[in-house]
């Protein structure tokens, strides 16, 4: 039986994960899912981020379902780097797999895009970079103050998460991967990515390379995101980026995502792309798509193909049906895209 781990998280993460559970108990019947309280409320009440007891806990399962978390009343960073970085980096997801496409019926910002277009996706690092290397500061609070922060990169992470998007260009029609940094500037960690980038690159001769600086890289995403198809780039570049990739395909209520173990020595774990949006929660407003979308990733990594097609077909005919700028409700969406499921699977 498929044990899935849920973390419903803050704000919109619950109310996404209401939907998105909907949606996985339609699509894969039978599956036992286990809810894990972790996230703000569990902080203030009991102290604990993520018990030692609580991680092994979840270790255990195949899969994992994340909703969001932060939030206004817990100091930045605490919950962000206790609980979310602590799974990425403790299970070793060290592909953050991050897909934009422009849907069918989906209004983007862009005039002249139009739907189907854009389909690339970001294979972005998720155990190194800024987010795992030291810090510090010194004389804190004075004029004299002094922080540093750290970028980390190994050959070993660097090697294999390049490897796994040339892997992954080479399943796709285009089979093109653009590898983003900044070694103009960033000369240490830039000219090992660069050197990792050009050695891949020569074991997938059936893959056509682009290496861009990431400066360049954001303002293509804008002016001619169509061109990208596999985009792989250090931690936090890729964070930025797939903000912008998910900006310019309809918005980041759409965007979803997975923090991948390929190795499968310990769970991956399967969430939007956006946060615990505190200005919206609690209005039942939250966009579940890409909530609903990362399960179809989730479903599709475990091996449910069939399922995890009849999630994003009915995700497909969701998009296809909304006025633009119409305001929507989170569990009307999840009903219908549930509803249309079952349907698809029946
Ligand atoms: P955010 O993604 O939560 O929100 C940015 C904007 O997008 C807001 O205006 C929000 O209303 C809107 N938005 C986000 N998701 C939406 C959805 N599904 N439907 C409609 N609109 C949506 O980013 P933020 O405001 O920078 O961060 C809020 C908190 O979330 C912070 O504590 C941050 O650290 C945390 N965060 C967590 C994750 C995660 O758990 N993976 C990701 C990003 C941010
Ligand atoms: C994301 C988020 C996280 C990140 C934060 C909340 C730690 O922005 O998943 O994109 O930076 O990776
Ligand atoms: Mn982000």
């Amino acid at each position: 039986m498929t044990r899935i781990a849920v973390i419903p998280g803050d704000g919109i993460g619950t109310e996404v994960i209401t939907e998105a559970r909907k949606v996985l108990d339609v699509a894969l019947p039978g599956h036992e899912a286990t809810e894990y309280d972790l996230g703000a409320a569990r902080y203030h009440r009991t102290g604990e981020i993520l018990p030692g007891s609580v991680q092994d806990e979840i270790d255990g399962h195949d899969a994992i379902l994340l909703g969001a978390v932060g939030d206004p009343t817990v100091p930045p960073g605490v919950l962000e780097r206790g609980l979310l970085l602590k799974l990425r980096f403790d299970f070793d997801q060290y592909v953050n797999l991050r897909p934009s496409r422009l849907w069918p019926g989906t209004n983007g910002p862009l005039a002249d895009v139009k739907p189907g277009e854009i389909d690339l996706v970001v294979v972005r690092e998720g155990t190194e970079g800024l987010y795992a290397g030291a810090g510090g500061s010194l004389h804190r609070g004075s004029p004299a103050e002094i922080a540093t922060e750290e970028s980390l990169n190994t050959r070993y992470g660097t090697e294999r998460v390049i490897r796994d998007a040339f892997q992954r260009a080479l399943r796709r029609d285009r089979r093109h991967v653009t590898c983003v940094h900044k070694a103009n500037v960033l000369s240490h960690a830039g000219d090992l990515w660069r050197r990792c980038f050009e050695e891949v690159a020569a074991e997938f001769p059936d893959v056509t390379t682009e290496y861009q600086h990431v400066d360049a890289a954001a303002m293509y995403l804008v002016t001619r995101p169509q061109d990208f198809d596999v985009i792989v780039t250090d931690n936090l570049f890729g964070d930025i980026l797939t903000d912008i990739a998910a900006a310019v395909t309809g918005g980041i209520g759409l965007a979803a995502s997975g923090c991948v173990n390929p190795d499968h020595s310990h769970p991956s774990m399967f969430e939007p792309v956006h946060g615990s949006a505190p200005d919206i929660a609690g209005r039942g407003v939250a966009d579940p798509v890409a909530a609903i979308l990362s399960t179809s990733m989730l479903l599709e990594h475990l091996g449910h193909g069939e399922a995890a097609t009849a999630v994003g077909r009915a995700v497909a005919d969701e998009l296809a049906g909304r006025t633009p700028g119409e305001s929507r409700n989170t569990s009307a969406v999840g009903d219908r895209v549930a509803a249309r499921v079952s349907e698809l699977l029946g």
